[in-house]
């Protein structure tokens, strides 16, 4: 009865709008305006199914199917699937008639498709995820002969009923397997399920903050969330996708492969085998790992699934991004300087401060941000002009970008909805989008409004725009471009994007005359959520500070307790469950119910039955907003900046953001918890082909301390995106702070911009060919099991290892030397000396405050230059090489050089460098000129000491040394022989 009481409520948006009129309003110091009640953002108790001791297996009352009309096609197989007894209706109505599509589509990707079969063409009623939002991997053009080499085989059976198998053929390995399980195909739930073996080693399944390794008891939970990074839940982005890899033991006379679960063997020779999954579904899912098995459910949709043959994490992840997401895309240079930003930076004096701050200081600053407090009253596209005036901005803007530096505005989701009893809120961007149908809709078809920072919004419908042409995308192109008239910004942060509202429901329907509104929970730094939390070990190290806080903190959560309104949803003991309606969707509550962070899915998100124009559901699509509102972002930058790179960084992401966007990973708190957890988050970013990944620095929710952000400074300076940001209201953050803060950062950017074209080669490969920028230790060495959870240490590319401290407190670390056993050679970067270490050894690194380990891995060579204040100074500055001689005596690497901005440049080049026996050799290919001399050419684990360096066979008789204790060779004094550029012809250089 529950049920059915839920579905009629859920059934018009209208019935669940909660005028607010008649309470009486409250004022908060933060501005004189209602604030809406807490409770408009709480929904109705739903216990989730994996937790509901009463909840029905599917796997023990569905029927399952059985294959009939197999046919061959001439890329795999085509068959009926018909219900195999009676339906079970357990969290939704069974589908009685089936279609599975086997295709090898290329010579190492094979797709499972099953989806209903359709009475006839005009039976559209089932959702199919359409194209045109999320492109499908199709069949290789290369016709059908490389899909007979396919390494997985696909296998079926109808014993008892329908399951199916993947294996792959050279090892007989059996990679996924539905037999012993019920398929189940309802229209609101679906579930297969995979038998995995022990100890399986599952990556990937995000965005969750959690290890890299995913564990073999975790259920991952799939719908995009506003929620500041809890730990396992579900947060912004939806990525259904895993990397799995196993690890066998290798008999070296027979060659045959024994799965090894637990390989700790070091005497033992292992190998592994990786390959991925791909589910292509944007339904709220899960997926539960289990010690033997993996069981993926989901709310609608079909099974699409694509597995990637691998056989290694390289190839899985390039065949994932080369047929599926897409290439991410390539980012301008100064991208990779120094960003800062801060929620509360409230004028342009203030940001003037900061930037002349940094110089003041010596610590290069690239980027400066703000966040909403620029726009008026928290409206996107308008500035607040008492503080953010456009006329100052332009003085303040014309110098920053003579200074080469830049600036990134936040641009939020939603959009204000003016106060129709107020002439004076005029609000003309929201007037353009509605004349153009560029807004989300109620059931019946007025406007759906939400609730986010400004008071009640609206919601733009990207949906509508890409299915059925209404305005959303040309809109947002045309505000993009009039707003940059007013303000020269460089790039866009979008945020909010899951997309996030902060109450249940049209909840604004009622309630417009009383825009704006304050949100129902006080922001940072309002009275009852003073921001008094420090990180661990704070206590320590700041004695009497923490004592002070923590009373204060100990006052606030006790009169906060009498102010904070009803107990949230989730807390509830007295838990609804809802039955399902035969034929009919409960959009909001569907029957099984996800373990979604925010409880139900309309909480602090926009309801699942608003609608776009078209008639399409948000149901369908909940997990697209924050995909489409970077693909319009990126093509309203296209707008702005003819022919240039967009840069943006967005908030929710899902397969394919990557080939617009980059992501940074949210609201962390300032805990040394969330610098260790940036590592995994950002490698498994890079596993969904984003690689322009990197947290906020320092810690966004909370108060940092000195040795918290001395150490985040240095750990982030090795990430993609290196930003520092910081909530509002609390201590503020920037690396100037601190003395020692300020020179930590210097010593750990003095690294980042000396190897800005490294790390800038390494993304174009990325964006090129599918490679990652930062690397799991099991992926660069992926025959070594003891590196399969390893996440504390990482590679930037293939050449530096990064060990940092992630202990509070600590002075030294404890750091692995992957590959050491096959002769593998590590360099200290420091010190410029090989290290000493045994196969598997964790060897404890001393690692003062200040001070990042970070490691050159021998057979590099990495292409440097002088590091200056911006990127742009930098790029005008002499090259350097540093070379480190691996095993065999050799080392190898490359240079890629464009103008650092154009989408398509008009001029590239491309240099290798391979060394061997006593001599480097450069040769470059392409266009693309640069002037800048070759300044040193630095080569560790040279052996034996040197009489004689030569370039092109002239002598160079001055400015190198040979150190004999640490076998380097340095080479300077290049500049003259090389004035012409070092890179405009080739050259070798030789030492004896
Ligand atoms: C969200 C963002 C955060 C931003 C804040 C205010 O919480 O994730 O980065 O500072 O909104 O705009």
């Amino acid at each position: 009865m529950l049920g059915r009481t839920l579905l009629s409520v859920g059934a018009f948006v209208g019935a669940l709008v909660r005028p607010v009129s008649s309470q009486s309003p409250t004022t908060t110091s933060f501005r004189s305006i209602f604030t809406v009640p807490a409770s408009a953002d709480a929904s109705v108790p739903l216990i989730p199914n994996i937790n509901d001791p009463q909840a029905v297996n599917a796997q023990e009352v569905c029927p399952g199917y059985k294959a009939s009309n197999v046919k061959q096609t001439t890329s795999g197989l085509t068959a009926d699937l018909s219900l195999a007894g009676t339906a079970c209706n357990v969290y939704g109505t069974d589908v009685d008639a089936l279609s599975l599509t086997v295709e090898y589509q290329s010579d190492d990707r094979l797709h499972v498709e099953i989806t209903p079969t359709y009475v006839d063409s005009s039976n559209s009623s089932w959702f199919v995820l359409p194209e045109a939002l999320v492109p499908k991997p199709t069949i290789d053009a290369h016709g059908n002969s490389s899909l007979q080499d396919n390494d997985l085989k696909f296998a079926w059976s109808n014993d008892p009923n329908f399951s199916f198998t993947v294996i792959r053929q050279s090892t007989g390995d059996v990679l996924f397997s539905t037999t012993g399980s019920q398929l189940v195909f309802e229209n609101q739930f679906i579930e297969f399920s995979s038998s995995l073996p022990e100890n399986y080693n599952l990556y990937g399944l995000g965005e969750v903050i959690h290890g890299l390794r995913m564990g073999n008891n975790f259920t991952r939970t799939f719908w995009a969330a506003d929620v500041g990074d809890p730990i396992d839940y579900n947060i912004y982005g939806d990525h259904t996708f895993f990397l799995d890899t196993r690890y066998f033991e290798k008999d070296e006379k027979t060659g045959n492969l024994t799965y090894a679960p637990n390989a700790t063997d070091p005497t033992a020779k292992y190998v592994s085998y990786s390959h991925g999954v791909y589910m292509r579904n944007s339904h709220g899912q899960e997926v539960l790992m289990r010690p033997s098995n993996i069981t993926w459910r989901t709310l609608g949709g079909s099974i699409d699934l694509y597995f990637y043959a691998g056989p290694t994490q390289k190839e899985v992840t390039k065949a994932y991004q080369t047929s599926t997401t897409g290439l991410p895309a390539m980012q301008q240079y100064f991208t990779f300087g120094y960003h800062q930003c801060r929620w509360g930076y409230t004028n342009w004096t203030e940001l003037q401060e900061v930037v002349d701050s940094f110089a003041s200081f010596g610590i290069p600053l690239e980027n400066i941000w703000t966040d909403i407090d620029y726009m008026n009253q928290y409206r996107d596209f308008e500035n607040d002009q008492g503080r953010f005036g456009y006329a100052e901005g332009a003085k303040f803007l014309s110098q920053l970008h003579a200074n080469g530096q830049h600036y990134i505005p936040i641009v939020d989701s939603a959009i204000y909805v003016p106060n129709p009893e107020n002439a004076s809120d005029a609000y003309p961007i929201f007037d353009r989008g509605n004349a153009t149908d560029s807004f989300m809709l109620n059931p019946d078809g007025s406007l759906y409004i939400g609730e986010v920072w400004p008071g009640y919004t609206v919601f733009p419908d990207w949906i509508g725009s890409v299915l059925n042409g209404t305005g959303a995308f040309e809109w947002w192109s045309d505000e993009v471009e009039r707003w940059y008239t007013n303000v020269h910004f460089d790039g866009i942060w979008i945020d909010m994007s899951e997309v996030s509202s902060f109450c249940v429901g049209s909840c604004g329907s009622d309630n417009l005359t009383m825009n704006p509104v304050h949100p129902g929970f006080q922001l940072p730094g309002e009275p009852g959520n003073i921001i008094y939390t420090y990180p661990e070990g704070f206590n320590i190290t700041n004695t009497t500070e923490y004592a002070s806080a923590s009373s204060a903190s100990v006052a606030q959560a006790s009169s906060a307790s009498v102010a904070a309104g009803p107990a949230p949803a989730s807390t509830s003991t007295t838990y609804i469950r809802t039955t399902p309606t035969p034929n009919v969707r409960s959009l909001e509550y569907p029957p099984y119910v996800l373990n979604n962070i925010n409880g139900a899915l309309d909480v602090h998100a926009v309801s699942p039955n608003a609608t776009h124009h078209g008639g399409t559901v948000e149901y369908d699509y909940h997990n697209l907003f924050g995909h489409q509102i970077l693909n319009a972002t990126y093509h309203a930058l296209l707008g702005v900046f003819p022919g240039k790179r967009p840069f943006i960084i967005g908030r929710s992401t899902f397969a394919g953001s990557g080939r617009w966007a980059g992501h940074w990973g949210g609201d962390n708190t300032s805990l040394w918890a969330y610098m260790f957890f940036s590592i995994p988050q950002a490698l498994s970013f890079s596993l969904f082909g984003i690689p322009m990944f990197g947290v906020d620095t320092c810690g966004f929710n909370g108060n940092t301390d000195e040795e918290l952000c001395n150490r985040w400074m240095q750990l982030s300076a090795f990430f993609p995106f290196y930003r520092n940001h910081n909530t509002l209201s609390a201590i503020p953050q920037e690396p100037f702070r601190w003395a020692s803060v300020a020179e930590a950062s210097k010593v750990a950017m003095q690294i980042r911009y000396t190897l800005l074209p490294y790390i800038y080669t390494t993304f174009y490969l990325a964006h090129s060919t599918g490679s990652t920028v930062m690397r799991a230790l099991a992926w660069e060495f992926p025959n070594d099991p003891t590196l399969a959870a390893a996440d504390r240490q990482f590679l930037l590319g293939d050449s530096l290892m990064v060990t940092p401290v992630l202990a509070q407190g600590a002075t030294s670390v404890g750091g692995v030397f992957p590959g050491v056993a096959d002769g593998e050679v590590w360099y200290d970067w420091y010190n410029q000396s090989a290290i000493t270490a045994a196969p598997g050894q964790n060897i404890t690194i001393d690692a003062p405050l200040g001070h990042i380990p970070v490691y050159l891995r021998g057979g590099s060579v990495l292409p440097t230059q002088e590091p200056g204040m911006t990127t742009k100074a930098s790029r005008s500055n002499p090259w350097g090489l540093i070379a480190a001689i691996g095993k065999g005596g050799n080392a190898k690497g490359q240079l890629y050089m464009d103008d650092g901005e154009s989408l398509v440049p008009n001029a590239t080049r491309l240099v290798q460098f391979s060394l061997t026996h006593g001599a480097l050799h450069a040769a470059g290919k392409g266009a693309y000129v640069d002037t800048n001399p070759l300044a040193n050419v630095t080569i560790l684990g040279v052996q034996s000491s040197i009489s004689r360096v030569t370039l092109n066979n002239a002598s160079i008789s001055t400015g190198w040394t040979y150190n004999d204790t640490s076998k380097v060779l340095d080479i300077k004094g290049l500049s003259n022989v090389t004035f012409a550029g070092a890179w405009s012809r080739d050259w070798v250089l030789r030492w004896s």
